[in-house]
């Protein structure tokens, strides 16, 4: 019986996983609607969202918990982000979701009685666990924005879980990995396994019952499902049980923020993307506004100048980015006005050397972060509303931990915060005042969610995981639509680099810069460090000749997919 029903879900699922390896990283067009993420089953629960009427944001919340159950390396209801949401009135707005550190949290959480960082506590312990926004994050949105019924937009979640869905061959790869993890990830050694113990293989049905039952209390009590009752009853057990700080009062306490967002403009385009605490809409801006200032038209895309230029540009920004940014509400006077000005950048843009490298000086500031689980999804309706969604768990799998009765894994997003006050070192570890730990304090984000606009109307919906690497592989995207006009999925394809300032180092795309530009780069005294690959990008732009929205999924991406209707 247990087989012939197994037989029969494949059935079922089967013309999506013949459609998933068709969609997967070709450019697919949608006249009514578009839902570009990292599965192919998250995305076409969204496009069912929109054929039902949704709107985009009911479309973002059904594709955000569908991910949770089919994509759980970042997609979650364990961890926290971000929405920007273009309406189609032409308002924009932005939801702030992102984890806070518990009211039991100190400055000196992860130090020695010597104040040092004690190596790895801020991402591999208990203590990592941030007080999850996601579930409010979504929840605010509905209220504010959604309308159809919330049950309705959690129970495709709940039947992924419950019912399970075919193990794919990009998920197999991980939960071979995460299934020989030592005891200490509790949760991870039984994630991935069938009733027998073994591990699920590659088209055999992979259920969540647990994550099953709290997506179901989700559904049916919303925000307070989460918040309030069984499931912040057993996240305060399980804390108590591994040594954790997280407690009902905290959960109770958690609230998400609508926030204004932030506007640059780049020729005829506006950008618009996420304020503090995150700093990718900060830094995106602020790159977008030098490059404003080049002459393009002289550098050809790709050549040694052009990618000396754009590394440049990052330095800059993310030594600004380590120096400036943290929690706006525990930074009441963050300067974004000044980051964000054409003045600054021209500033900025003057003392770029087109000759040489510039020193990236620790004395200063720098950046050291790397989240790299985190995911993102692009969403537009029929309307012309729009949704850029970043959310994350930090690393991959978030802190690899868990209550097995809840089913789902926490984030280890306190590794954000600056761990040592006053201490910024070579390899990037940063001390500056705005980002240091306190009780309820968001930790600063480079999560980069984006909207472009032109006319008035969403142009290009943008955004991508991969910790600070985030805020450069979006901003490469969005300049590759906005300068060289490049179709959604050319412009996600294209070699891409990062530089964070420190560690003083470009790195790139391994089979993408050519050995010539690589070693004219170093005769200007850029160090370079090779990389296999650099975002994971999720975008919808507009085509406004054909009237047709155009996706693009991230070639990297295991199992996502744009769907178009
Ligand atoms: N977890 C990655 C980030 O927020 O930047």
């Amino acid at each position: 019986m247990k087989k012939l029903n197994v037989a029969l879900l494949q059935i079922l699922y089967l013309p999506i996983f013949i459609c998933s390896y068709s969609a997967v990283n070709a450019q697919t067009y949608g006249k009514n609607g578009m839902v570009v993420s990292d599965n192919v089953l998250a995305s076409e629960v969204g496009i069912d969202i929109l054929k039902k009427g949704g709107n985009a944001i009911n479309a973002s919340i059904a594709t955000a918990f569908a991910l949770a159950v089919t994509h759980p390396e970042a997609g979650n209801v364990g961890g926290g982000g971000f929405i920007v949401l273009m309406k189609s009135d032409g308002e924009v707005t932005t939801f702030d979701f992102r984890e806070k550190a518990p009211l039991k949290a100190t400055p000196d959480l992860f130090q020695d009685s010597n104040g040092n960082l004690i190596e790895g506590s801020n991402h591999e312990t208990i203590k990592a666990v941030g007080v999850p926004g996601t579930v409010a994050g979504l929840y605010l949105a509905h209220q504010k924005y959604g309308s159809l019924p919330w049950a309705d937009l959690v129970q495709p979640a709940v039947n992924l879980a419950g019912n399970g869905f075919p193990m794919t061959w990009g998920l197999y790869q991980v939960a071979l990995r995460m299934s020989e993890m030592d005891e200490s990830y509790d949760i991870m050694k039984n994630y991935f396994r069938n009733d027998e113990g073994l591990v699920i293989q590659p088209g055999e049905i992979w259920k969540q019952q647990a994550l099953a039952n709290t997506l179901s209390l989700i559904r049916d009590h919303g925000h307070n499902g989460f918040y309030l009752g069984p499931v912040a009853e057993e996240i305060e057990a399980y804390m108590k049980a591994k040594g954790g700080i997280i407690t009902k009062e905290d959960l109770a306490k958690y609230n998400a923020i609508e926030r204004k967002p932030l506007k640059g403009t780049y020729k005829d385009f506006e950008i618009y993307s996420m304020p503090p605490p995150s700093s990718g809409g900060v830094a995106l801006i602020e790159m977008m506004n030098l490059m404003e200032l080049a002459d393009l038209n002289k550098i050809e895309f790709n050549s040694t100048a052009y990618v000396h230029l754009v590394g440049e540009a990052m330095k800059r920004a993310f030594a600004d980015r380590a120096e400036h940014l943290g929690d706006p509400d525990f930074n009441p006077d963050l300067p974004l006005d000044r980051l964000l000005s054409k003045e600054f950048a021209k500033k900025r843009f003057d003392n770029i050397d087109m000759t040489k490298a510039s020193l990236s000086d620790s004395s200063k500031y720098g950046q050291l972060y790397d989240g790299s689980s985190t995911t993102h999804f692009s969403v537009v309706d029929k309307d012309g509303n729009a949704v850029s969604l970043t959310y994350t768990l930090e690393h991959s799998y978030g802190v690899k931990m868990g209550s097995s009765k809840l089913g789902f894994i926490f984030n280890n997003e306190m590794g954000d915060f600056n761990p040592v006050a006053g201490v910024t070192n070579s390899r990037g570890q940063i001390g500056s005042n705005p980002n240091l730990i306190a009780p309820e304090k968001r930790m600063l984000s480079s999560m980069t969610p984006t909207i472009v606009a032109k006319d008035g109307k969403p142009y290009l919906i943008i955004g991508s995981p991969g910790g600070r690497t985030i805020i450069n592989t979006v901003f490469q995207t969005v300049l590759n639509v906005l300068e060289y006009d490049m179709r959604i999925d050319k412009a996600i394809e294209a070699m891409k680099i990062h530089h964070q300032w420190l560690p003083d180092e470009i790195r790139y795309e391994r089979h993408l810069m050519s050995p010539d530009t690589r070693y004219a780069l170093e005769l200007m005294g850029h160090k370079l460090r090779p990389v296999n690959n650099l975002g994971v990008l999720m975008g919808i732009t507009y085509d406004p000749r054909l009237k047709v929205y155009v996706g693009g999924a991230d070639s990297a991406s295991k199992d996502g997919a744009a769907v178009g209707y």
